[in-house]
């Protein structure tokens, strides 16, 4: 078996006070998961992450189990102790079996780390030794007395507010750790406080703004935030479409999903519904997904007859694979026969039901060419659709 080079420990043995709430504060659920279920999902799920080891309380160990289940590289949970310095001492002394060349320590309140947040962290302990991630700070900060007076205004520019993971060789955090519990001192608040009361150069990597600690219930609704994106966070999109089929010998076309008898038919590739077509065009266009032809070649036969509904509803998808909405569908029938009038809601409803939006959301209109042209001479006729999208405008990940 090859050395384990990296383990990550997730401490989550709080009782989460701040919070409240039925539930200790990192197994309430957000999104899909809990707050510890996304972090161990970080760690677990990264390639540079060899080994995960969280530390939780006796009294979740159900809760905790529900929000590991299925996660790879998961040894046994390791007992927490009475302040968070004692409980990732006691997390270090679980993966010392592992012997590990890094740790990364990390709270289990902080469910919104990134990839590339792990892999800093990971150089940077490789680099120093000892390293923390940091912000630099955009409000003023000011020490204060017990009375709530003001004793200092600290020089922002020196400033800079920490975060996890922190990332440390394995060896010196463990010691530090072992040597500040024999001292006696157990409630320093991070293992960068431990690492400098040892006597280590404490170095600082970039952190992200999104990696909050959930805390307050205020942190609890913004995280709820950052995971479901606010309309405003969306943005709309607009595709255009245009098609032209030519009239043949038949006895019915189709037009927007509907059958409809007629004394001739279209002739083209599939079944020629022009309407359709002109939609689909539209719906592609809104999301830079090329057009009809590229995803259906008319020189591939399997398309030959075929219904086109299927790719209508193939464009439908791949706005829905986007975390994407249909706002809106239009789409404007040019012929001087059949008449549509008599078919607008029919057709509406049926593209309404292929994108599985609302009817209020399709229009259906129709004009005639005044006798002009291709198409006043009744040789074929054409369609011009647009459709409306709202995409997000910002990634938001489950996982
Ligand atoms: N933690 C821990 N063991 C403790 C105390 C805290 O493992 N004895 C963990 C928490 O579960 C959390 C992280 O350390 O993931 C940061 O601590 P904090 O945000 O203070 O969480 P709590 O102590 O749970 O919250 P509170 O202080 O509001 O009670
Ligand atoms: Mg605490």
């Amino acid at each position: 078996m090859p050395a384990l080079r990296t383990a990550a420990i997730l401490v989550a043995a709080g009782r989460g006070e701040r919070m409240g709430g039925d539930v200790p504060k990192q197994y309430r659920r957000l999104g899909g998961h809990t707050v510890l279920g996304h972090a161990l999902r970080r760690f677990s799920g990264h390639p540079l992450i060899d080994h995960v080891v969280a530390v939780i309380s006796e009294e979740d160990a159900q809760l905790y189990r529900r929000s590991a289940h299925g996660l790879a590289k998961l040894g046994p949970p390791a007992q927490g102790g009475a302040t968070r310095q004692l409980s990732v001492f006691a997390g270090l002394k679980a993966a010392a079996a592992l012997r590990p060349h890094l740790v990364l320590i990390h709270d289990g309140a902080r469910p919104f780390l990134s990839p590339q947040l792990i892999e800093r962290a990971i150089a940077a302990a490789s680099a120093h030794g000892a390293a923390v991630p940091g912000l630099a700070v955009s409000d003023t900060i000011k020490a204060v007395d017990r009375d709530g007076r003001v004793t200092e205004t600290l020089p922002r520019n020196r400033l800079r507010a920490i975060q996890t993971p922190q990332a440390f060789q394995f060896d010196l955090i463990l010691s530090a750790h072992r040597q500040a519990a024999e001292a006696g001192i157990v409630d320093l608040t991070d293992d960068g406080a431990v690492a400098e009361w040892a006597g280590h150069p404490l170095h600082i990597f970039e952190g992200e703004p999104d990696n909050l600690k959930l805390t307050t219930p205020a942190d609890f609704e913004k995280a709820e935030r950052m995971l479901s994106p606010l309309p405003e966070t969306y943005e709309t999109r607009t595709g255009t479409g245009f098609d032209v089929h030519a009239f043949a010998p038949g006895d019915h076309v189709w037009l927007n999903g509907v059958r409809i008898a007629h004394d001739r038919s279209l002739s083209g590739h599939s079944d020629a519904d022009v309407g359709l077509h002109a939609l689909t065009d539209a719906v592609l266009g809104a999301v830079g997904a090329g057009d009809i032809g590229e995803h259906f070649p008319p020189s591939d036969p399997q398309w030959k007859g075929a219904s086109s509904e299927l790719f209508l509803r193939h464009a439908a998808r791949l706005v829905a694979e986007r975390g994407g909405t249909i706002a809106n569908l239009d789409v404007t029938l040019l012929c001087e026969a059949p008449k549509i009038g008599p078919h607008r809601q029919a057709m509406r409803q049926r593209i309404a039901e292929i994108v599985g939006i609302d009817m209020d959301r399709v229009g259906v209109k129709a004009t005639t060419m005044e006798g002009l042209g291709f198409i006043g001479r009744h040789e074929g006729m054409a369609a011009i659709a647009s459709a409306t999208v709202r995409l997000p405008g910002k990634d938001h990940e489950q996982g």
